[in-house]
């Protein structure tokens, strides 16, 4: 029997399942793990179940021992796996995509309204108490129909945006490395990102975070949208530099900005919070009961997979791996 390691308590079926499949390791309590007691929750098991937050590294890799598979991460974004150490020691890395991106989405486009329309800003006026009259040029924010919604990275979840975008009004455009198979649905034309951002009146990124897409978004970029533009953050916080994001707020390059990830998470950029033109919201993308228990039944199925030898039902490519089944 293989078994697993899992660093913080899963909702749904996930547990019963590794149950079934193998031995489970793991904190009684869904509180994060600290480092010393992660790398020891790990040693001598086949496979990990690990959150976004445990950095997975060769000191990690080498508490767990030569006996390790796989690690299962339970989120679509894998950017605290260091994946060329895995690809070196043949160990296999998987994923949640697909089952977030409704959730996601659907956050996504709660802080286009949000921001658009000011309602952190409205919310704290009247929970300070302060006074306030309906008037012809109270408050206004933009209008969703008839702009245009720009998608940074069009694929599961950013086409789910896209999608509430449409039905909103909005007219859909991308930016992406490649075609996406689904702008033609979308009807979404294809930018170069500068065009797209000069252009846009709303932005929202989803992008993974890399080395190719870390600052994506700084000071150049944040100074080609339009004045009245919204920028919206649902995918990592450094794919946008925070700070000159903070400059472009203050001076009103931009109109407003809703992130729900941040540079440093859980610190939040001391600037962000002095401005009312930003929604901020703490990481809560995929944060829905139904969703998180499908993540962490396909978190389970994959660490249950790999433990057995078998093709993982969404892996992770490895930088010089070749293309697996899921790629096709
Ligand atoms: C959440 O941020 C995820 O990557 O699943
Ligand atoms: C707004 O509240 C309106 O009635 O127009």
């Amino acid at each position: 029997m293989p078994t697993f390691a899992v660093t913080a308590a899963l909702p749904g079926r996930a547990p019963e399942m590794l149950a079934a499949a193998g031995e489970v390791r793991a904190r009684a309590d869904a509180e994060r793990l600290d480092r010393a007691d992660l790398l020891a929750l790990v040693e001598g098991v086949e496979v990990a179940v690990t959150m976004l937050y445990d950095r997975v590294d060769d000191e990690l890799l080498d508490a767990a021992g030569p006996g390790l598979r796989g690690v299962s991460n339970v989120a679509v974004g894998f950017d605290n796996i260091d994946l060329a150490a895995c690809a070196r020691r043949g160990i296999v890395v998987t994923n949640t995509p697909g089952v977030l991106d409704d959730a996601t989405a659907d956050l996504a486009f709660g802080l286009v309204l949000a921001a658009t329309r000011r309602l952190g800003e409205g919310e704290r006026l009247i929970r300070e108490r302060r006074p306030w009259r309906w008037g012809m040029g109270f408050m206004l924010g933009h209008d969703l129909r008839g702009a245009r919604l720009g998608i940074v990275g069009l694929g599961g979840i950013g086409s789910r945006v896209a999608r509430r975008g449409r039905a909103f009004g909005m007219e859909i455009a991308y930016a992406g490395r490649h075609d996406s198979p689904y702008a033609a649905h979308l009807g979404a034309t294809r930018l170069d990102l500068d065009e797209l951002l000069a252009t846009a009146d709303v932005v929202s990124l989803h992008v993974p975070l890399s080395a190719a897409t870390h600052h994506l978004i700084d000071a150049h970029e944040l100074g080609l949208m339009k004045p009245t533009a919204t920028l919206v953050n649902t995918a990592r916080g450094a794919v946008v530099d925070e700070a000159a994001l903070v400059e472009a707020l203050r001076e009103r390059t931009i109109a407003a900005a809703g992130l729900d990830v941040f540079e440093n998470e859980p610190e939040v950029h001391p600037g962000l919070l002095e401005l009312e033109n930003v929604v901020l919201v703490p990481h809560l993308g995929s944060a829905t009961v139904e969703t998180r228990a499908a993540m962490a039944e396909l978190a389970a199925r994959n660490a249950i997979a790999v433990a057995a030898g078998e093709e993982p039902p969404t892996p992770v490519k490895l930088p010089g791996a070749q293309p697996t089944r899921g790629d096709r």
